[in-house]
């Protein structure tokens, strides 16, 4: 038997198992797209939420945002943490107020606080346009798939995560697919305990091939 693309078979899954129902994705414009990324980034979606709908609700848009005071931003950030990317969100917004919202990844990674991957989520997700993320879930799932048990921290693993995310990505449903991996990643291909016989790409796993999951990813030693 032939196994289907990796996307192929992770967008399947997604349809049936992934969450379709976050804030952010209805309605699902870049702002809210953008903010969502930015909570996202230390935090896990559960406690993000009700913070989302507390800033939307004040924030409705970059305007909205861009003119505020700096304290009424991080009071409403207020046990979030890593209250620099409440900073970041805020110079931000007056960036995108002043210049307008870019809609490629190289635009979106020039604003302060914005990463590659995030850059890569923010448009997937708000433009449906094909774009290559690789966060800490992705890094983990891809690692193991493809039993890459080199330490995650040099350059050259760094490389073969993002050629793998690559070679993953599909050229369609480009929104679809990047919230599924990440959902994998979150709610299946856990850090501890993954759950393999749910999981829809186990059946090409390398890692679950060799039982080697709970060694992988691997870290720097000291
Ligand atoms: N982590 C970062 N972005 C995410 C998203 N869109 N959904 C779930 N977890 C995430």
């Amino acid at each position: 038997t032939v196994t289907a693309p990796f996307a192929e078979r992770l967008l399947a899954w997604f349809d049936d198992h992934g969450r379709h129902d976050l804030p952010w994705q209805h309605p699902r414009t870049p702002y809210r797209v953008w903010v969502s990324e930015i909570m996202l980034q230390q935090t896990q979606v559960a406690t993000v939420i009700p913070y989302f709908e507390r800033f939307m609700a004040r924030f409705p848009d970059i305007e909205s945002l861009a003119a505020a005071e700096a304290d009424d931003v991080l009071s409403l950030w207020s046990g979030l943490g890593y209250y620099a990317r409440a900073r970041n969100l805020h110079a931000a917004a007056r960036r995108l107020a002043e210049s307008g919202v870019p809609e490629t990844v190289d635009g979106w990674a020039d604003l302060p606080g914005v990463g590659p991957s995030t850059a890569a989520a923010i448009v997937a997700q708000a433009f449906d346009r094909r774009a290559v993320i690789l966060d800490g879930n992705v890094k983990r799932v891809l690692a193991r798939h493809a039993a890459v048990d080199t330490p995650q921290e040099t350059a050259a693993t760094q490389r073969r995560l993002w050629a793998l995310a690559d070679e993953h990505t599909p050229a369609t449903r480009a929104a679809d697919y990047t919230q599924a991996i990440m959902d994998l990643g979150a709610t299946v291909c856990r850090r501890g305990k993954p759950r393999c016989v749910v999981c829809p790409v186990s059946e090409d796993c390398e890692a679950r091939r060799q039982d080697r999951q709970g060694e992988l990813p691997v870290r720097r030693q000291r």
